[in-house]
């Protein structure tokens, strides 16, 4: 409930992020009893991955905006202020999309309010460490949401293995995450941050974020009695990380971020961006219709 409060106040609060390319957009989609068991290629292995990194969203985004408000009197750039608010205001409105779809997961006896309860504890804990950490955390952690959003919004049969209305929920989200793959990265820089404690950090982030995501999903299957299903199970495992799996391909693009002069521009998804804000939320946007107004935010 506190969390939807912080969610609106922030919203109203930043119309700003628009002027710079990064508009908080409010997406409310339905889940009812047509959405199937596995939403994601039929299989319960990858289903359940995506569930699971559901399942960190909500505390882990606003662990970033904590993260990145904690800095923000600091910035003296106007535009850079602007990239602020619209962050803040998308990545709360994500959080909300999110426990909505969890929520609906959880009602389907799918453990993704415990897992949910135990993050927080995990994120509260780095909180009390230091400002920085939690900032190199948080770039680290957005570094992989740009790499899974861009190749989500990329890659057809990747967003088309997805049934509506999660296809919505994650290319809106994918998007949303292209568009501000750079402001906690830019708040890091002109804070005074430095490659040392950038790569260590997301090191131990990478080592953590693979615990965590194992554990989630491995809660998910067992709770689906799928834990053991070995054929399903190995045929997602290698879809995901096999050779020539959706997430091995990532590794090139995900070790660019040890490079000392790296930026997260310099993967260029301009064209990416441009392409699916109008797909789903231009003229004939395939999201128009689950599109709150800012008005109906109040
Ligand atoms: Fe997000
Ligand atoms: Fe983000």
């Amino acid at each position: 409930m506190t969390t939807q409060t912080q969610t609106e106040n922030t919203t109203v609060r930043t119309p700003l992020g628009a002027r710079v390319g990064i508009p908080p957009r409010r997406v409310s989609l339905k889940y009812d009893t047509t959405t199937p068991a596995y939403w994601y290629a039929n299989n319960a292995l990858q289903t359940h991955f995506w569930s699971a990194f559901s399942a960190l969203l909500p505390e882990g985004e606003q662990f970033f905006v904590r993260a990145v408000r904690h800095y923000r009197d600091q910035i003296q750039d106007p535009d850079l202020k602007a990239a602020i608010a619209g962050f803040i205001g998308q990545e709360a409105l994500h959080t909300q999309g999110h426990q909505d779809f969890n929520t609906f997961l959880n009602d389907r006896n799918l453990p993704l309010a415990q897992i949910d309860k135990q993050l927080k504890v995990l994120l509260e804990t780095v909180d009390k460490v230091h400002p920085r950490l939690c900032l190199a955390a948080t770039i680290s952690l957005e570094h992989f949401t740009a790499l899974l959003g861009a190749q989500l919004l990329r890659e057809e049969d990747h967003h088309g293995s997805m049934t509506e209305p999660m296809r919505g929920l994650w290319t809106w989200h994918a998007l949303e995450e292209t568009e501000h793959k750079a402001v906690a990265w830019d708040v890091y820089q002109q804070t005074g941050g430095g490659y040392v404690m950038r790569a260590g950090t997301m090191v131990l982030t990478t080592v953590i974020l693979g615990a965590v995501m194992t554990y989630a999903t491995g809660r998910l299957l067992a709770a689906d009695g799928q834990l053991l299903n070995v054929r399903e199970n190995a045929k997602g495992l290698n879809a995901l990380f096999g050779r020539k799996g959706r997430l091995t391909r990532l590794v090139p693009k995900f070790l660019d971020f040890f490079r000392p002069d790296f930026h997260p521009n310099d993967h260029d998804d301009t064209a990416l961006v441009a392409e699916w804000r109008e797909k789903l939320f231009g003229k004939e946007g395939e999201l128009n219709s689950a599109l709150k107004t800012a008005k109906s935010l109040h």
